[in-house]
């Protein structure tokens, strides 16, 4: 697996990612909006194609996940963060938010924040592994009405 910043021209596959990933994805468009704010950057993890997909005559590079950033003053927030349900529980999304909190601490950042839907499990299992605390709660924050649980993560 490596870990490299995420271009324009990922886009296409990373909205097939989102679109695994949540009831109400981003899509193309909203995903480059995001990326192309001023102060927004991108990581994403891609892996060799494994013995089985070559033999089907696939090459290259698979994409496991990503992690759209926006840099907002004093801090990172997180815009989204999507790892194919193929490949969960291997250490992706960890490794996309140290690398967030590598470039944070470079860019003198001092917290990274998010928001999270407070029936979101898996990630806020993560979120606190990684060592984000609660610090709010917006109100039916999402369309459906559920609950957002703010997060900071003090670098
Ligand atoms: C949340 C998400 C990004 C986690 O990605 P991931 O690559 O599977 O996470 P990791 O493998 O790095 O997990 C790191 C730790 O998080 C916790 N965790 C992650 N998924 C978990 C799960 N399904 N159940 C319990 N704990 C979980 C564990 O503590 C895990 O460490 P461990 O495997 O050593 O026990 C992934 O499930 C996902 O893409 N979900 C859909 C999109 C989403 O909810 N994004 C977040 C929006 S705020």
């Amino acid at each position: 697996m490596r870990i490299r910043l995420v271009y324009m021209e990922d886009l296409p596959q990373l909205a097939l990612i989102e679109a695994s990933c949540s009831e109400s994805p981003w899509g193309i468009k909203m995903l480059g909006e995001a990326l192309g704010l001023e102060g927004a950057f991108g990581c994403l993890i891609e892996a060799e194609k494994t013995e089985a997909e070559k033999g089907k005559g696939e090459e290259g590079q698979e994409i496991l996940g990503f992690a759209l950033f926006l840099k907002v003053w004093e801090e990172l927030q997180v815009l989204t963060l999507c790892v194919l349900p193929g490949h969960r529980r291997k250490g992706v999304g960890r490794m996309l938010l140290r690398e967030a909190g590598s470039v944070a601490k470079r860019m003198k950042i001092q917290k990274i924040s998010l928001e999270v839907r407070q029936g979101n499990g898996p990630a806020l299992r993560l979120y606190a592994q990684m060592g984000f605390v609660r610090v709010g709660l917006r109100k039916a924050y999402y369309r459906d009405g559920e609950d957002a649980i703010l997060m900071d993560w003090p670098l």
